[in-house]
């Protein structure tokens, strides 16, 4: 179902995105690491779900999102659960563990794998080599996919970065590809343009998703209620609302279909609360982030509009921290920087959550 609110995971459920979809599969086969990239809501998991079922290939995949609002950090324990779960469901259908076997600090009972988390336990970069050699064996190529990977930054004393950077020099079968919400974030987190950091001129294959346009978000909408057998509100005025975002055009279809409710202000109040559960973490550190983005979401664009809006509400603030909020606020995603030097908000839902604030 087009409107169904949970990433696709199969392709006749996966609108369009043929291209990006074209350009990944591509990629997996040739690159050895892949970033996509673009805010919430756009599409990312669905893409990566979709890539890793058309491409046949065998494929280990972590949601650090998950781990990170399940537990609220990225521990090394909660990391080698889950990739543990992972390569207890790769070895039902492939023949991994007489090879994993080997490895120190992983327990094998039937199918089910387990790596020891603690100091002296399995080291990744021993699961890595080995998957590596299984998949040289069998002339394959071995997906290791990492859902929101700039979470990997709060990992503590692990540095992942490291890590992946052995791994991309080292190991020629397997392909990493990293999705990451907060552009910015994943980008300091790779350190790909960074002379300090591991990753420093690897190269990296960078998929870009974009909205999509009016045309596509019309089409999509409409496919999606007749798929549904139920008839569409006005969709022009949802699109205005909604813009070209995925994900909230299929959450809107997903509620009118759902609880036959079509007005467009209750769904925004609704989306915005999400929207405002999701990013309290982050705006919460601070009133002023509000501040700012109120001042963006009622037309201030440029930082000199800005810096107007914001210190009639909380006087005259030092010019530096608008700098640092706005940059922060970029690095998260909550903002965009055109090239003319301008902000704008890119989400809708959080264009008109901050009018509310
Ligand atoms: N190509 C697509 N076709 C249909 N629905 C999609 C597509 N891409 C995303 N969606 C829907 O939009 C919502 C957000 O998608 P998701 O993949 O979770 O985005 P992201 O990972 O970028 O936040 C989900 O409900 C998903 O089903
Ligand atoms: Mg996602």
């Amino acid at each position: 179902m087009l409107f169904d609110p949970e990433p696709k995971k199969k392709k006749r459920d996966f609108y369009n995105r043929e291209a990006e979809l074209h350009e990944l599969l591509e990629s997996i086969e040739k690159e050895k690491l892949v970033v996509i990239q673009g805010i919430r809501r756009l599409g990312k998991s669905s893409l990566l779900n979709v890539a890793l079922s058309e491409s046949k290939h065998p494929f280990v995949k972590i949601d650090l999102r998950e781990i990170y609002f399940a537990h609220g950090s990225i521990s090394k324990f909660y990391l080698y659960h889950a990739l543990s779960q992972e390569l207890s469901r790769l070895s039902r259908t492939h023949r991994l563990t007489s090879w994993l076997e080997k490895v120190r600090g992983i327990r094998i009972a039937g199918f089910e794998i387990q790596l020891d988390w603690r100091e002296k336990g399995a080291s990744l970069a021993d699961v890595f080599r080995v998957t590596d050699r299984w998949a040289s064996a069998h002339e394959e190529r071995m997906i290791v996919a990492i859902d929101e990977a700039q979470y990997l930054r709060l990992a503590g004393r692990m540095k992942y970065d490291g890590l992946l950077a052995w791994a991309i020099d080292n190991l020629d079968n397997l392909t990493f590809i990293l999705t990451g919400s907060q552009v910015g974030l994943l980008r300091d987190f790779l350190g790909l343009e960074n002379p300090r950091s591991p990753l420093y001129g690897r190269y990296a294959k960078i998929i870009n998703l974009r909205r999509l346009d009016r045309e596509e978000a019309m089409d999509f909408l409409e496919r999606g209620f007749k798929e549904a057998k139920t008839k569409p509100p006005d969709l022009e005025k949802v699109v205005d609302a909604l813009d070209g975002l995925i994900g909230w055009l299929a959450l809107y279809g997903h509620t009118c279909v759902s609880e036959g409710r079509a007005d467009l202000e209750w769904f925004l109040k609704m989306a915005a609360k999400l929207a405002a559960e999701e990013s309290k973490k982050i705006l919460r550190w601070s009133d002023r982030y509000q501040v700012v983005l109120r001042a963006i979401a009622s037309g201030a664009l440029k930082w000199s509009e800005i810096y107007a809006g914001v210190s009639g509400k909380l006087g005259p603030i030092p010019k530096s921290d608008l700098t640092y909020l706005l940059d922060n606020l970029v690095r998260y995603g909550y903002l965009e920087r055109r090239e003319d030097g301008s902000f704008i908000i890119p989400d809708p839902v959080i264009r008109y959550m901050a009018t509310k604030f």
